[in-house]
């Protein structure tokens, strides 16, 4: 772990303003018996290295699909990219052969999902594993990739990591695992990461440890992290701004703080009512009514027009693109500025 300071000092892919990833018009449907799902329906975000961008939208969202269509790890069939750009580090990913993609994928950008217990080998020690990333990416030998397992364990501060790389996944607690994901993932040190729920199995008070933890290496190694998560209240601390997804597109995108103060988005408003407060003991909880749509059948105009309070005659016909609120914000509702007033 060497390289951290060069790479802070560094950083290729953001200078002069250029950001690592570039995510542009992004579009991803499912062709399936019942019909074509559209997921992605022009996605467009961004990260730099050194920065956080929380991805956030309530279940069926598209937001694993587009992080896998990043990682080029799409379902497919029945996935497919039908159109966009998915540049990173000045190179468009969607025009490059499965071998590269492959030699980037862990590499220079790594995924960790939701469940540790499903994405590790139950028969192989969490040593071996970790050790794997070097032997096969790297050359290493047995001896050498196994003290390098022991230097990440610690790195992810799992207690006695010298005894416990030779112990089995289901040798470890939630927590823990989530942590050995986190390691793998740091391993060849990636310059993004994507987090995909990363702490959405764990209880409360080992989320926030995961979380911090996460957020600490990101800095450490001045990685680009896309954190994708349903709960607005997980990453209002680590964030440096937010996308929020709704049936495929973005619906708003600003830095984490202007967000939570003023949303300029029916969508985000309601999530934000959604979120329990310990000063609102005994009120009842606003949720958002309704459920989000059918991606096989996505209402005309604005999708969330069926669930939103605001709505009026042009919400059914006509779709809002996303409108500059400022210079680093953006709501694609065509009362925007009521919602920002509101
Ligand atoms: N393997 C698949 N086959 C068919 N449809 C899929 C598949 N994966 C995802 N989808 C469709 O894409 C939608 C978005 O999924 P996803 O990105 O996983 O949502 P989330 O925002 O919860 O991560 C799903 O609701 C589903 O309609
Ligand atoms: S465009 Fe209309 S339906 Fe959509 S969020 Fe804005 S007010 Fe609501
Ligand atoms: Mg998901």
């Amino acid at each position: 772990m060497t390289t951290t300071t060069e790479k802070a000092v560094n950083p290729q892919a953001d200078k002069a303003g250029t950001p690592l990833l570039e995510v542009r018009d992004l579009h991803v449907e499912f062709r399936t018996r019942d019909g074509v799902a559209k997921a992605v329906n022009g996605v467009n975000y961004s990260v730099s290295a050194g920065e956080t961008l929380a991805v956030l939208g309530e279940s069926g969202s598209g937001k694993s699909v587009t992080a896998q269509a990043i990682m080029g790890i799409l379902d497919s069939p029945p996935g497919f990219v039908t159109q966009g750009e998915i540049n990173f580090k000045g190179r468009d990913l969607l025009k490059l052969s499965e071998k590269e993609r492959r030699k980037i994928r862990g590499a220079k950008m790594a995924m960790i999902f939701q469940d540790a217990l499903s994405s590790l080998n139950p028969v192989l020690t969490v040593g071996y594993q970790l050790g794997e990333m070097f032997r096969v990416h790297q050359g290493m030998s047995r001896r050498d990739a196994k003290a390098k397992a022991i230097e990440l364990m610690d790195r992810v501060r799992i207690p006695a990591a010298r005894e416990r790389v030779n112990d089995y996944p289901h040798q470890f607690s939630g927590g823990m695992r989530q942590r050995i994901m986190i390691a793998m993932a740091l391993a060849l040190e990636p310059d993004l990461i994507i987090a995909d729920e990363p702490t959405t199995a764990l209880d409360v008070t080992v989320q926030a440890q995961v979380m911090d933890l996460l957020a600490e290496l990101q800095r450490e190694f001045h990685m680009g992290l896309i954190l994708i998560t349903h709960d607005l209240g997980v990453v209002a601390d680590v964030a440096d701004k937010i996308a929020v997804m709704y049936a495929g597109r973005i619906v708003e995108t600003a830095p984490v703080r202007e967000l939570y103060k003023q949303p300029a988005h029916p969508y985000t408003r309601g999530l934000l009512d959604s979120i329990p407060r310990l000063d609102q003991k005994g009120e009842e909880l606003y949720a958002i009514k309704g459920l989000p749509p059918n991606l096989l059948r996505i209402p005309s105009g604005c999708a969330f027009n069926p669930r939103c309070p605001m709505a009026q005659d042009v919400c059914r016909t006509d779709i809002p693109v996303l409108h500059p609120v400022t210079d680093s914000r953006g709501s694609a509702c065509h009362f925007w500025k009521e919602t920002l007033d509101g």
